[in-house]
């Protein structure tokens, strides 16, 4: 039997490569769509003509770094933080409604940033979204440009701060707190909604693997923790002191605050319908997936 096709948008990056070894391992025939043609991506380009024959599912993990600690936080940097996610978003839906062979599923990863930061309220798949800042307002549009058309089941993994050796936060902040130059950020009482690599890849492959699940997804660990929480653990991960706080002034002044409040700011946020629907996490626990990545080299 031919293997099925995944067709992952913005698989060359954090996520999508791990996502992609994943679907490998499992026989899936994965294809990316990049900006950058190569032998296994096709271009956004492409995508405007129709979506691949034989493709089984669509995954979409594309978007402009925000934490692009060289980038400034311009009006021109905020669009293409929003247009790298809306629009690749709506042409793979685009796509897919236009389709005569359907694919079975659309996945998308969006974020916890639907849920409006706060120290007191607590958030499910069911709490509603506010769209009050930069960021919650970009979910909504990122979102509803998701829409596709029935059958095709679309499920919307909302994800907390991805942690894994080779990306996102881990990668830098590993030679500080290496160093014993870590610390919590601002008070560190902030609550920080997270999931291991791991985790998300294997969600991802759950969604499109079972047939009932459709919808809203919280794509955080069970084991909710606050920043402080989170800076103990990887420094004892690590074997390091982390006593050096980042005070909140200096992020707002280096990042500009709108941008900053993606680390002194967080969300409770608890995966009700994750756990509904059985998935089971490999890495519930936040001491245990720091002693998975913190390490300085590769494992062997
Ligand atoms: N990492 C996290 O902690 C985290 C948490 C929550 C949500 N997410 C979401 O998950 C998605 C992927 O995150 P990631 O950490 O894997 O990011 P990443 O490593 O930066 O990779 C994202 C990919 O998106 C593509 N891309 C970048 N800029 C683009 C642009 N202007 N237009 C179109 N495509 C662009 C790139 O692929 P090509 O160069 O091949 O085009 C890149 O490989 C993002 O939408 C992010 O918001 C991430």
């Amino acid at each position: 039997m031919a293997s099925k096709t995944v067709l992952i948008g913005g698989g060359t990056g954090f996520i999508g490569k791990r996502l992609g070894e994943i679907l490998h391992k499992n026989k899936y025939n994965v294809l990316n769509v990049s900006r950058m043609p190569s032998a296994n991506s096709i271009t956004w380009t492409t995508v405007e003509t129709g979506l691949p024959e034989q493709t089984h599912a669509v995954v979409n993990v594309a978007g402009q770094q925000t934490m692009d600690f060289t980038r400034s936080w311009t009006p021109g940097f905020k669009q293409n933080v929003k247009n790298s996610r809306v629009f690749t978003t709506r042409a793979l839906a685009t796509a897919i409604n236009k389709s005569s062979g359907k694919p079975k599923v659309y996945v998308v990863v969006t974020g916890v940033g639907a849920y409006e930061p706060s120290e007191t309220n607590k958030y499910d798949e069911t709490s509603p979204t506010t769209g009050k800042d930069f960021f919650s307002k970009l979910l909504v549009e990122w979102e509803e440009a998701a829409k596709v058309d029935p059958p095709v089941r679309l499920v919307i993994i909302r994800s907390g701060v991805v942690l894994g050796r080779d990306g996102g936060m881990i990668k830098n902040m590993i030679l500080p707190f290496f160093f014993g130059l870590g610390g919590p950020i601002g008070s560190g009482k902030q609550y920080l909604p997270w999931i291991h690599i791991e985790d998300l890849t294997r969600l991802i492959t759950f969604a499109i693997e079972n047939e009932n699940v459709n919808g809203i997804l919280n794509g955080v660990a069970p084991h909710v923790i606050t920043n402080g929480e989170f800076t103990q653990a990887f420094a004892k991960a690590l074997s390091r002191p982390a006593f050096l706080p980042v005070p909140e002034f200096v992020l707002n002044f280096l990042l500009h605050e709108e941008r900053a409040m993606l680390m002194t700011k967080g969300q409770h946020v608890t995966p009700k319908r994750v756990l509904d629907y059985g998935f089971k996490y490999k890495y519930d626990k936040i001491d245990e997936a720091c002693m998975e990545f913190a390490h300085l080299f590769p494992k062997k």
